[in-house]
């Protein structure tokens, strides 16, 4: 993937912990040009300043710039919808933060400016570029499991959610649309044409009473693969970040794509050695022997998360399809809309048919 020759000026908008990651990951790709920045902040301006970056005196100052071709938008997330809005409105392509919007139908009012006005508009789902999400995906495309009929994603920490605007439904807080955008994505991003059928979903409320803290869903697809996602912040103990489980055999995938694989070697040799518990024997769960039994290690998989702004600017350019699509977007969005329905429901929510 590369851009050629042509260079590209961009802004960010909101300089704040993911805007600052934003200027050193633009300070490092080819023909990619921070012009500017605005935060309402003004020592996120002076920041800027110290930084090399020119801040402008204000949003409709950077939007009035026409050297401007980008506009990265790093701001609160009940922001996402009006400053896109503005800034595609400006002849601005924009690159959105994650969640794109408050609700699928904030983001139909932006995907309609952006189709309006002709500009390219996309959202940074860039843990589409995280490596044990793209081991977890090789290890299920590469057969090796055989079918895998269960998948567990998790991410969980022990810090509750951070004091800041995260904690109030109104700006686009909680769980949910902060990790569960990317998890529920990776999940779409990976079996792209099997339909979803069903959602179950549960939240947790044990630092805040706002909103999600954490929650847990179970997804019921059309070819019967049943995947757990799940996202915590009062979790002292983790869990593996992955476990895909095959007809064949299993693996586990931490984060830094540290993990194994287990494989059955030979399913007809089922002799098993009971375990004696105190209270008890089984031989369902004895483990195998292990002359039935390999380990290999996982496979190997590098990204690099610079492809997704190098795709922004070829697909301006007309040189490549934008990776990560509005119709994705909106499916994952919808999706979280089901997880929501389903927790405050406590029952089934039937998503697709097709
Ligand atoms: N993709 C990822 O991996 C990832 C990681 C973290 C955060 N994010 C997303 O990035 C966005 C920002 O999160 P953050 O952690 O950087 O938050 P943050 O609070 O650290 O930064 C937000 C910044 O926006 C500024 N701001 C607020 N209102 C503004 C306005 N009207 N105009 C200009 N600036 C304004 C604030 O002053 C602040 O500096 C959120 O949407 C969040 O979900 C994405």
């Amino acid at each position: 993937m590369s851009n050629g020759n042509r260079s590209f000026n961009i802004a960010i908008c909101g300089l704040g912990g993911m805007g600052n990651w934003h200027r050193e990951t633009i300070a490092r790709i080819e023909n990619l040009n921070l012009v500017g920045s605005f935060d309402i902040d003004p020592a996120r301006q002076r920041f800027a300043e110290e930084h090399g970056v020119r801040p402008y005196g204000s949003w409709k100052e950077l939007l009035d710039d026409p050297a401007v071709d980008i506009v990265t938008l790093a701001v609160p997330n009940e922001l996402h919808r009006p400053l896109a809005i503005d800034a595609l409105r400006a002849g601005k392509n924009v690159v959105c933060e994650k969640p794109v919007a408050l609700s699928s139908a904030e983001l139909r009012q932006m995907a309609d400016v952006a189709d309006a006005m002709g500009m390219v508009f996309t959202v940074h789902q860039n843990r589409r570029w995280d490596e044990d999400f793209l081991t977890a995906r090789k290890v299920v495309e590469s057969g090796v499991l055989g079918p895998v009929f269960r998948i567990e994603s998790c991410v969980l920490g022990c810090r509750g959610i951070p004091g800041d605007w995260r904690q109030l439904p109104e700006r686009g807080g909680g769980m949910i649309l902060d990790w569960g955008v990317h998890l529920l994505d990776q999940i779409l991003q990976m079996f792209p044409s099997d339909p979803l059928r069903t959602v179950r979903a549960s939240v947790d409320h044990v630092t805040n009473e706002l909103v999600d803290d954490g929650f847990y869903a179970d997804l019921g697809f059309a070819s019967g693969l049943a995947v757990h996602v799940e996202v915590g912040t009062s979790h002292f103990i983790s869990k593996p970040r992955w476990m895909v489980f095959g007809r064949d055999g299993s693996a586990q995938i931490e984060w830094g794509c540290k993990g194994r694989i287990v494989r059955c070697t030979d399913h007809s040799k089922n002799d098993a050695v009971p375990i004696r518990t105190a209270a008890g024997l089984t031989k369902t769960m004895a483990p195998r022997t292990d002359d039935t039994i390999k380990e290999f290690p996982l496979p190997e998989v590098h990204s690099d998360v610079r492809d997704f702004y190098r795709n922004v600017m070829d697909a301006i350019d007309g040189r490549a399809k934008i990776i990560v699509k509005i119709p994705e977007v909106a499916r994952v969005m919808r999706l979280m809309e089901a997880v929501k329905k389903a927790a405050e429901s406590g029952e089934t929510v039937h998503f697709e048919q097709g």
